[in-house]
């Protein structure tokens, strides 16, 4: 299977798009986005040195971000600043995400690792209370006006070095003013801080009250309407990029955007950018047909996660190693319940996560043989590989869609409840020994669970309908880790 997808033909097509205008100013920093379509996010106790290689090793070409620091406590606590800018060779490209109110102390922070990184970027998208308190983040994004004039003087100060930003769209409602409000005041915000040199904008397609449970799909429509009226910086878009499949159709939907960037989903599965190439020649984004049948296990992401964490250890295992396990991890524990509760006992050696890991693998390989039976008592002859490279993304999309219940029903909870069942046979009967008639047992059972997650065909109360949901978000639910953000 090859995607293709070529932007030229698209129809939301800039007039003054970057290919056609002679007033661009090409920067380093510009080629080098040209160059690198694919942003790993920032992510707080998440996009850590080791993550990040994690994610470069399986596609080089990805930007990738710190998590956002405080720039108050990086100046003036030399242990905060140790643990919280860590970095190495291979690191780069490398984007510093600060967040603060305060230009200068904005630029203070800066300069003590300037040299280490490829921009410098204001974080302008947290939703949590910390920053309300802070009044930094997305709640700086009710006062555009001081936006812009950080963005200013941190321009100036830092030169050459590139200032961008990332977003949320502003809020919609006549509470606010309208030069800030919804996407108009989005659009105006974004040329605004081109006007005053502001290299790059990422933006997350969602407003500061999409968060949590009221998360939504991200509105592209609003981002390509940013692409069409900035002129001359690229334009990162964030927010609902689930699998590599979506990458290229964002890439399509939007038109001519700049760049694409993950959080969630890359936590889960770390190899999500390896097949996807950019072709710079032609502004295709494309499928790299020899790595798209490529198969990685959780239980090799995680081995691979802890060698990195190893060699390049981060400040708190508790708060940094365990999610991240947890995450790659995420798409088994509806296999083995007990192996998440004995993650959840894991401290600080990371010897005990290699226990899981391993424990991991021989789970990994109990569900692999199950693949196999099902090929062999249903007959689902010469289908085996891609039943496979289905169940395997179904394993590492699992953290991603653990919220979004109506998005992977049924055809994906389908494969998952069968291949439960399989396993749950497999540990009743100690050893797999299904003559044809609890075959077909084990297919109706599965076919009436399917049936009953689907409403059964008759018609639910609304009440009824409340409780199926609910139950569908329980499966899919994170229990244990308390992530903090
Ligand atoms: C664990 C976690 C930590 C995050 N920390 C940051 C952060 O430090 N700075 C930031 O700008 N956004 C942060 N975000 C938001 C993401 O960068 C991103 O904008 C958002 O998750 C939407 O992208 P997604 O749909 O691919 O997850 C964080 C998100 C997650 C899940």
């Amino acid at each position: 299977m090859q995607v293709v997808v070529n932007n030229q033909d698209t129809h939301h097509h800039h007039p003054h798009s970057s290919s056609s205008s002679s007033k661009e100013k090409s920067t380093t920093f510009h080629l080098l986005c040209k160059n690198h379509k694919l942003y790993l996010a920032p992510m707080v106790l998440q996009s850590e040195l080791a993550f990040r290689l994690l994610c470069k090793k399986y596609n080089q070409n990805i930007i990738t971000y710190t998590p956002m620091i405080s720039s108050k406590k990086f100046v003036n606590d030399k242990t905060y600043r140790k643990h919280h800018f860590q970095t190495a060779t291979g690191d780069r490209p490398l984007i510093a995400q600060f967040c603060g109110d305060n230009a200068a102390t904005l630029i203070e922070a800066t300069n003590l690792i300037k040299d280490q990184i490829d921009a410098v970027d204001l974080n302008l998208g947290c939703p949590e209370n910390i920053a309300r308190k802070g009044d930094y983040g997305t709640f700086l994004l009710r006062n555009t006006k001081k936006v812009v004039s950080i963005v200013k003087e941190m321009v100036e100060a830092l030169k050459p070095l590139p200032v961008t930003c990332k977003i949320r769209l502003l809020e919609y409602g006549n509470h606010i003013p309208e030069f800030q409000r919804g996407l108009a005041g989005t659009i105006q915000l974004c040329q605004d801080l081109e006007n005053v040199g502001c290299s790059m904008i990422c933006v997350h397609a969602r407003t500061r009250h999409n968060k949590g449970r009221k998360i939504s799909q991200a509105d592209f429509d609003a981002i390509r309407e940013i692409k069409n009226n900035v002129q001359h910086i690229p334009i990162i878009a964030n927010g609902n990029i689930a699998s590599k499949e979506d990458i290229i159709d964002c890439y399509k939907l939007i038109g001519n955007i700049d760049g694409i960037m993950s959080a969630e989903a890359i936590l889960g599965n770390p190899t999500l950018f390896e097949a996807i190439e950019y072709n710079n020649e032609n502004n295709i984004m494309m499928f790299n047909n020899t790595k798209v049948g490529q198969h990685h296990m959780p239980s090799e992401i995680a081995n691979e996660y802890i060698d990195f964490a190893e060699k390049y250890p981060p400040f708190d295992i508790m708060k940094i190693v365990k999610p991240h396990v947890y995450r790659i991890l995420h798409g088994l524990f509806q296999y083995d319940e007990k192996l998440l509760e004995r993650l959840q006992k894991c401290k600080k050696d990371l010897n005990e996560y290699k226990i899981i890991i391993q424990d991991a693998f021989a789970l990994e390989q109990k569900l692999l043989d199950g693949l196999n039976k099902l090929e062999h008592y249903h007959g689902i002859v010469g289908k085996k590989n891609e039943m496979k490279t289905k169940f395997i993304s179904t394993l590492l999309s699992s953290y991603y869609y653990r919220h979004r219940p109506k998005n992977v029903l049924p055809e994906k909870i389908q494969k998952v409840l069968m291949m439960r069942q399989i396993i749950q046979n497999d540990d009743d009967n100690n050893n797999m020994n299904i003559d044809d008639g609890s075959k077909n047992t084990l297919l109706n059972t599965d076919l009436q669970q399917q049936h009953q997650l689907q409403g059964g065909g008759k018609k639910l109360s609304q009440h009824e309908r409340r409780m199926q949901l609910k139950e569908e978000r329980q499966k899919w639910m994170e229990f244990g880790v308390r992530i903090s953000r």
